[in-house]
């Protein structure tokens, strides 16, 4: 089987961190979600593994490279000249692809267990055309969703409904064989404009192959938004093997499940995990975590911070009240103000979301 990653899309949700960088590249737990997708795809077998890349195709590549740094994965490039939907992204796969069997999985998704189990399921029937991966949510109506009938099977499937017929939405992952190429020829582009995945499977259905559903019991997500991502870092914390690589004084106290980063010096504070402190991080004087994620060369100083992420290069500094459900960007500077005028000074870039404390 082969791999085929997307990894356009503008991620508008998460504006203002996905002004500058692509939406998949952002750290979950440390890592970027991207990588942990390749990884899953690696640990499932597969080697060959294309990535659909748009505007931040740039950032992707250079990121990502040949696929040397993730062991035996080679990874192809393929260029999609605009976001014209998942079943366009199939489409252009096709030369690569040929006639092999294939798992698709979208680069801003992070699913617990891995996928080795489903790829071996759909390896093992070769009499199945395609397989989908369904999740029970409470809400489904920005996911594609499927109906089962009473035997189990798929009686249909439905983009983005505003009355959803179940609770079951269609995770970022799915299994073909190559009459999905047909499908995606035939299907006809959404009301957003799209040729949509959903509508291509239900091309299949409805012309007789075998589609079979998969219920995933553990948890799944899709990192589009702000509280998304910190949702799924608190899950990537939880599974995480801790180690400590950096310093940590006598005068600090750190728990079980806290990970330092080799380079990071812990220095007269408090880390309850789980939690992952990066590469060449200073702590000092602060308290952190639970469920934080603070990536490489940050500095914090006198600050409390719990149920965040900060990303590279950012400074919090003699923050006065404790921060929480966090998402702090590249480079940020947060300080106290020590001139007149006293107040709150803010610099945000486009989009930014501030919640202040009422007096
Ligand atoms: C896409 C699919 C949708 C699926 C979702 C999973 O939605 O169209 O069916 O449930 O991914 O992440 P989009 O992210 O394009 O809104």
């Amino acid at each position: 089987m082969k791999g085929l990653i997307l990894s356009g899309g503008k991620g508008t949700r998460l504006y203002p961190l996905t002004y500058t960088r692509a939406k998949q590249l952002l750290p979950v737990a440390n890592k970027p979600v991207l990588f942990r997708v390749i990884e899953a795809i690696r640990d499932a077998g597969i080697r060959e593994i294309a990535i659909v890349i748009g505007d931040t195709g740039p950032q992707v590549r250079e990121a990502v490279g040949d696929g040397s740094q993730f062991g035996d994965v080679e990874i192809t490039y393929i260029e999609q000249d605009a976001p014209r939907g998942l079943a366009h992204a199939v489409k252009i796969a096709q030369p690569f692809m040929g006639d092999e069997r294939f798992v698709m999985f979208l680069g801003d998704n992070v699913i617990q267990g891995g996928i080795s189990r489903l790829i071996s399921e759909f390896e093992h029937h070769p009499e199945w055309h395609s397989q989908i991966v369904l999740k029970e949510v409470k809400d489904p109506r920005s996911f594609g969703v499927a109906k089962l009938a009473d035997n189990g099977h798929i009686e249909y499937l439905i983009e983005k409904p505003a009355e959803p017929p179940s609770n079951l939405a269609l995770v970022g992952i799915y299994m073909f064989d190559h009459h999905v190429f047909e499908a995606v020829n035939a299907i006809q582009p959404s009301k957003r404009g799209e040729l949509e995945i959903t509508d291509a499977i239900q091309w299949l259905i409805t012309n007789g192959y075998t589609v079979f559903p998969y219920v995933h019991p553990g948890w799944w997500i899709d990192t589009g938004k702000a509280r998304d991502m910190l949702e799924a870092n608190s899950h990537v914390l939880e599974e995480l093997t801790p180690y400590v690589a950096g310093t940590v004084d006598d005068h600090s106290e750190i728990d079980s499940r806290v990970t330092i980063e080799e380079g990071a010096e812990i220095i007269n504070s408090v880390i309850r995990g789980p939690s992952i402190i990066g590469k060449h991080c200073k702590i000092i004087n602060s308290y952190i975590g639970p469920f934080t994620s603070i990536y490489h060369d940050v500095t914090v100083e006198h600050s409390e911070i719990e149920r965040s992420m900060v990303l590279e290069h950012s400074v919090l500094r003699n923050v006065p009240t404790r921060l929480y459900d966090s998402l702090i960007g590249r480079n940020a500077d947060v300080d106290i103000s020590d001139k007149r005028p006293f107040a709150m000074k803010l610099t945000l870039g486009d989009y930014s979301k501030v919640r202040l404390l009422k007096e």
